[in-house]
């Protein structure tokens, strides 16, 4: 199978294993616990369905939208993901010129591969800082007032994120910062020797944001789940949230805001947007989805906030719907950084390509010209009632025969 054979999340996913060590893809692929909240975050998008309006004239639909303050030309974006470097040798620098090309943001993670000024130097498309608070003081102000100065416009706040996520796949695998060979990893290494050669002969590995405040993660080998307790504040709060947005004086996200009542409190710190997110099903296992979420955080916030549907985002139509329940824009983590594995930049492209296809025959079919047209008038809900006549979640297919559908 080639990049060009790969139409959806799973054709991409299936390369992307097939070029990385086992610890580094269920990395990626992972989620906490019982990955419950992974599964749902896709599963969710199934519980409405979309009506389409005929004979509307469409013709060729316009997908763009405007976020942040800045108009781009697809409603999906790629969420902040750590050290990219590790699934393919251009890391963040392929993602970030992929992105680029199709008109849409690029986001970095403070745990990136590449440094803040190495990608404003190569990239002048939108982009977005996700920052998290570090035990270490002096980081926070440093990171921010470097993004300022390097041309990134809008930065987002990583707020799930204050104790690790129960990532079992990284303890069974060994996955660690840097990669580090070990009994239980050295046998995948060796079963990808393309990967190991490009890993041992390009650019270091290294945490190049907080290289010079910590050599955790960069030149001490570190598992992530240790990392993210040892460096980030758990006792972090509203305040530090607060004290961000006031520096970073620009379009500002918290992510990984979920509950209506901490939504209206980021209208009163001065937030601009949310990222509705259970950062990917890899932290609080059994949280809600975003998508199930959404309605109750549109009707609290109305236009408020602009709000980023982050989980789970598979499809076009998982986009649509999206935006027809009120989020303003979507994002991916997982469906991009297949794409990265699979063939760096080329596969970052492809990915996009094929959304952006995905996007412009949905709103074809669904008769909507602009993604202003999007509304709930465009969606039914699928109430699922069980034998006794309670409402039940859908958990899959085999579960939903034995119940009825009612619309
Ligand atoms: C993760 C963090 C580091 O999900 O964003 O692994």
């Amino acid at each position: 199978m080639s990049l060009k054979d790969c139409y959806n999340f799973e054709d991409f996913r299936k390369l992307a294993k097939r070029n990385l060590p086992a610890p580094i893809f269920h990395y990626i692929d992972g989620g906490s616990d019982d990955e419950t909240t992974l599964k749902r975050n896709t599963e969710s998008f199934l519980k409405c369905d979309l009506v389409p309006n005929i004979l509307a004239s469409v013709g060729e639909p316009d997908l763009s939208t405007t976020l942040f303050g800045r108009k781009i030309d697809m409603p999906i974006f790629l969420s902040p993901a750590a050290m990219q470097r590790l699934y393919h040798p251009d890391g963040d620098k392929a993602s970030a010129r992929a992105a680029e090309k199709f008109g849409t943001f690029y986001s970095m993670s403070t745990m990136a591969t590449s440094s803040i000024e190495e990608i404003s130097n190569i990239s002048g498309g939108p982009k977005m800082f996700q920052i998290y608070i570090h035990k270490l003081k002096g980081l926070t102000d440093n990171l921010i007032d470097r993004c300022k100065s390097s041309g990134f416009k809008s930065m987002c706040l990583t707020v799930d994120t204050v104790t690790a996520g129960n990532r079992e796949r990284d303890h069974h695998w060994g996955f660690t910062t840097p990669p580090k060979l070990t009994l239980k990893s050295i046998i995948s290494f060796m079963k990808r020797p393309g990967w190991t050669f490009n890993y041992l002969t390009h650019e270091r590995f290294q945490m190049a944001n907080v290289k010079d405040f910590t050599k955790k993660g960069t030149s001490i080998a570190k598992g992530v789940m240790e990392y993210i307790n040892e460096q980030y504040d758990p006792a972090m709060s509203w305040k530090d949230a607060e004290y961000c947005i006031k520096r970073w004086k620009g379009p500002f996200a918290i992510k990984g805001l979920m509950s209506v009542e901490d939504a209206k409190r980021a209208v009163d710190i001065g937030a601009s947007a949310i990222l509705l997110s259970n950062h990917g099903g890899r932290q609080l296992d059994g949280s809600r989805s975003p998508f199930d979420q959404l309605p109750a955080i549109k009707d609290a916030v109305g236009d408020k906030l602009e709000i980023i549907l982050d989980g789970g985002v598979r499809r076009g139509t998982h986009v649509i719907k999206a935006l027809s329940l009120g989020a303003t824009a979507c994002s991916f983590g997982k469906g991009f950084l297949f794409g990265l594995g699979a063939g760096g930049q080329a596969g970052v492209e492809q990915v996009l390509k094929r959304m952006r296809e995905e996007l412009r025959r949905d709103m074809i079919l669904l008769g909507k010209k602009n993604i202003g047209d999007l509304s709930k008038e465009n969606i039914a809900f699928i109430f699922l009632i069980n034998r006794s006549g309670f409402p039940c979640l859908l958990r899959g297919n085999k579960a939903a025969r034995h119940f009825d559908f009612l619309n």
